[in-house]
């Protein structure tokens, strides 16, 4: 018996209709699609001003149902003008990623299929299909077979787990006794100052605490100095104090420089430390035959994270944890209650051992819809031509008088700044012109620029990444910059 259909949702199935879902669906991919191909209609940064989006959605949620027409009108009309535009071809900013059409074809399956791939039982597909894609990547990236990966949510959450198998690593049996366990050293992790804040997180989460983080400083280029690094390494040792970790990063968020990882990997062999390389933006880059030398050592690693929902043209949200002793991770996750335990478990490989959380997406779907629609190939290709417009940029910029490159240019990420010395020679007056040229520049909403701070001067960042992004838009986003800081300039001076 047919259940009482109304506008929008039908009584017996306590859900909308397949024939209202099919409408809207289809409503909604023709937006998506028209959205992707006219991205030039809408400002890259949202406009949005504090409490815009909250004064106009009722603060209680409706007790009786809405239709579908109503709320994807509110969507384009209230929820959109609060969007900063990520999947823009000029979005620059911090590192800029892409939603690619068949990782969104993916991410509507995996929704659709809602399997919780905690255990092979639980969905034989996503388990296996999670150990076949991250092996495709593994090959993509010339990393060795002995690498096996497991895919997180985030590389913050693929670090933590890292250096909790660093942990369980160094044999303390924190696991069964905690951080009030017996005698226990200190414990000390090693990074660059220029290492990503996660590493700092992690640390803070696992008991080894801020104070437990030995930042290492560096050199010219921003890499770690291995000489420092040494010493420190054998000063903690000679104290009493257990290194547990050392971790390098290829492409650091600031200014994508790269840790001498070979080195450091010399370092953790000598004492029996664990190696975590975050690679979690630069990774991709080694899709790219040409750019191999820069990943030399990391083949060394313990363990490596990689984020395709950076720079793999995957949707959020998607990291690789890859790991060269899968073992000791799961001797610091494995905890398995009555209700979870399955027959076949010596035999198939239970995901849910593998990290923190029990409960995962099926997120290996999405990027094997990538990597087939797509093909490895044109993923390297894409990346490569990233890389080029980065170093022709900084070649523009170096050459340009009154401009200034902060940084070198590994991969697809630009630091400069505007630093007119004629006339300015005071640093601190430098950097406020500086974030007042990448205020205005966003504020034209045609690209969309971040910034960072390095060794106390304000630079710009300029990162490309997005799989639509061609030379003519980096070359528009330094057209106004240009103009931007002569009218800044003129105006001050
Ligand atoms: C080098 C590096 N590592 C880690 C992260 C953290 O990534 P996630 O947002 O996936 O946690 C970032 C973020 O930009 C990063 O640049």
């Amino acid at each position: 018996m047919a259940g009482k259909v109304s506008p929008h949702i039908e009584e017996r199935r306590r859900d909308i209709s397949p024939e209202v879902f099919k409408i809207h669906a289809h409503k909604s991919v023709d937006w998506i699609a028209e959205y992707l191909e006219n991205m030039n209609q809408y400002p890259v940064l949202s406009r949005s001003r504090p409490g815009d989006l909250k004064a106009r959605i009722p603060s209680s949620p409706p007790a009786t149902s809405e239709p579908l027409e109503k709320i994807t009108t509110d969507f384009r009309e209230i929820i959109l003008p609060g969007i900063t535009h990520w999947n823009h071809p000029r979005f620059f900013g911090y590192f800029s990623i892409t939603s690619t059409y068949p990782g969104i074809i993916g991410e509507m399956l995996c929704s659709t299929l809602n399997v919780n791939a905690m255990l092979w039982k639980t969905s034989p597909s996503a388990t296996e299909l999670e150990e076949v894609v991250t092996d495709w990547v593994r090959q993509m990236l010339g990393l060795p077979e002995n690498f096996q990966g497991v895919i997180n949510d985030t590389a913050s959450v693929s670090s933590l787990c890292a250096i909790a198998a660093a942990r369980e690593y160094a044999g303390l049996n924190i696991r069964e006794n905690g951080l009030a366990g017996v005698n226990l050293p200190k414990l000390r992790i090693y990074t660059s100052e220029e290492a990503h804040s996660s590493i700092e997180k992690a640390a803070i989460v696992l008991g080894i605490g801020q104070r437990g983080v030995n930042k290492i400083p560096t050199d010219k280029g921003f890499r770690m100095d291995i000489e420092v690094l040494t010493q420190r390494v054998e000063e903690d040792i000679a104290s009493g104090v257990k290194p547990i970790c050392i971790i390098p990063t290829i492409g650091t968020t600031s200014t994508t420089s790269i840790d001498p990882v070979k080195e450091i990997s010399e370092i953790c062999t000598r004492y029996g430390i664990w190696l975590h390389v975050d690679a979690a933006y630069g990774g991709s880059a080694a899709t790219v035959a040409e750019m191999r030398p820069l990943f030399t050592g990391w083949e060394n690693a313990d363990s490596i994270v990689v984020n395709p929902h950076k720079w793999l043209f995957t949707p959020l949200d998607c990291s690789i944890l890859y790991c060269r002793r899968p073992e000791v991770l799961r001797q610091a996750f494995s905890l398995t209650p009555e209700y979870l335990r399955t027959g076949e478990a010596d035999s198939v490989t239970n995901l849910m051992d593998y990290g923190v959380s029990l409960g995962r997406r099926f997120r290996a779907l999405k990027l094997w819809m990538i990597i087939r629609a797509l093909g490895t190939e044109r993923i390297a290709n894409t990346i490569q031509e990233h890389i080029s417009y980065a170093k022709r940029l900084a070649k523009i910029i170096e050459s340009t008088p009154s401009f200034e490159l902060l940084a070198p240019v590994p991969f697809s990420t630009v630091v400069f700044r505007f630093s007119p010395k004629v006339v300015i020679d005071n640093n601190e007056e430098i950097n406020a012109l500086n974030e007042k040229l990448m205020e205005t520049v966003n504020q034209t909403g045609q690209i969309f620029l971040s910034h960072t701070k390095l060794r106390g001067k304000f630079g710009i960042r300029l990162t490309v990444g997005n799989i639509k992004t061609t030379w003519d838009d980096v070359a528009l986003a330094w057209d106004i910059i240009r103009e931007k800081a002569k009218e800044l300039f003129d105006t001050r001076y």
